[in-house]
């Protein structure tokens, strides 16, 4: 008997097809359609969870565009497909209900409510996701809602990671947080906080009062002023978004401070790795995909030390539209996408 089969809420032979975002060629919004693909089938540690809400991430938008960091073109069509991705279902992150465990499963219950980061394994953007219950899936608190919750994962993991584990941030440190509007930047600005730093972020006019809601305590219109112009020196210098250089980041720098590279290219990459003998050095990495950090993260945002920010929420008919607006590169914080009814999608 399929383990699926012991305890699930999902009856896989009268209703076994699902709705999913599927990606058949790498290409613009428009190469994204909804069609009917099978459930996944669980095995004996894995959980099936029905997704109420997941998001379209900076991620989701550079997989179905094929629009990668300087350099990488060549190695991420060998590791993600040739002409289109290997994986058609994107989507990293998700918020939904556990509604099948396989019979070894001891961490979920039926009904459970998780936060899961299924990260490079994609698959988010459909009804059902099935996960192993020791990879990236928790516990959602009661106090965070599903939006936010789906929205947790990406942003904040990387955040975490890039001030954590590669900045080594401590209280009273002084951060520059470059794209604090974004999903990645506005969480590094929230946990910066967080771990007792000073926050100065960089934003264009439009997204000023965002960066303060969120905990800024000084604020850079990129648009109107230079940061290398302030005369302000940060021991910490996160970029989430690829706007600046190692050369310019320096001039900003403590003699000691590191320069976070959030979205590097490949020339990026390797000056990062020459500078690493030097006291101001520059640091790239993969933020990797932990239970443990999600533990972490949902237990802060339960308590309000910080909040993903929510851009916009749209119904899987629509994610055509969420590509369009994730790729504009505009987006504040995450673009949201309902499918299940815990999250205003459909029953
Ligand atoms: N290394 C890793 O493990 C890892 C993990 C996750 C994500 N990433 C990368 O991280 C990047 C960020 O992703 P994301 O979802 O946070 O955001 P995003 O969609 O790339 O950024 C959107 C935000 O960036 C701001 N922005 C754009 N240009 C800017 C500039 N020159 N200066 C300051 N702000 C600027 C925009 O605000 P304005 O409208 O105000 O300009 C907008 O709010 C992506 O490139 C993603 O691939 C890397």
């Amino acid at each position: 008997m399929e383990a699926a089969e012991v305890k699930s809420a999902v009856r896989y032979g009268t209703h076994n097809r699902m709705r999913a975002a599927v990606v058949t060629a790498y290409g613009p919004p428009e190469v994204v359609r909804i069609t009917d693909v099978p459930i996944p089938r669980i095995g004996d540690h894995d959980v099936l969870v029905r997704v109420a809400a997941t998001t379209v991430s900076a991620a989701d938008w550079r997989i179905r565009a094929h629009a990668m960091p300087r350099g990488f073109g060549l190695l991420s069509r060998l590791a993600l497909g040739i002409t289109r991705p290997r994986q058609p279902v994107l989507g990293t992150e998700l918020s939904g209900t556990v509604v099948a465990v396989g019979r070894s499963v001891t961490r979920f219950r039926l009904n459970d409510a998780v936060i899961g980061f299924p990260g490079a394994r994609l698959g988010a953007h459909a009804e059902y996701r099935a996960m192993r219950e020791t990879g990236a899936i928790v516990l959602k608190p009661a106090g965070l809602g599903w939006h936010e919750a789906a929205a947790l994962p990406f942003g904040g993991t990387t955040a975490l990671h890039f001030l954590r584990d590669k900045g080594a941030i401590r209280s009273g440190q002084r951060v520059l947080v470059i794209g604090a509007s974004g999903a990645v930047g506005s969480a590094a600005v929230q946990l910066a906080r967080h771990f007792g730093a000073t926050v100065t972020a960089v934003t264009s006019g439009a997204n000023i009062d965002l960066a303060r809601r969120i905990g800024a305590e000084h604020v850079i219109d990129y648009t109107a002023e230079d940061i290398t112009r302030h005369g302000a020196k940060y021991d910490l210098v996160l970029d989430a978004v690829g706007a600046e250089t190692f050369t310019r980041a320096k001039t900003v720098l403590a003699p000691d401070g590191r320069f976070l590279m959030v979205a590097a290219d490949l020339p990026q990459m390797l000056g990062g790795l020459a500078s690493l003998p030097f006291r101001q050095n520059a640091i790239s990495s993969i933020a990797p995909e932990r239970a443990h950090d999600l533990e972490l993260l949902a237990g802060l945002a339960a308590r309000g030390a910080w909040r993903p920010v929510i851009d916009q929420v749209y119904p899987l008919d629509r994610i055509v539209a969420a590509h369009r607006r994730v790729e504009s590169r505009r987006k504040r914080g995450s673009v949201v996408v309902v499918l299940g009814p815990e999250a205003g999608g459909p029953a």
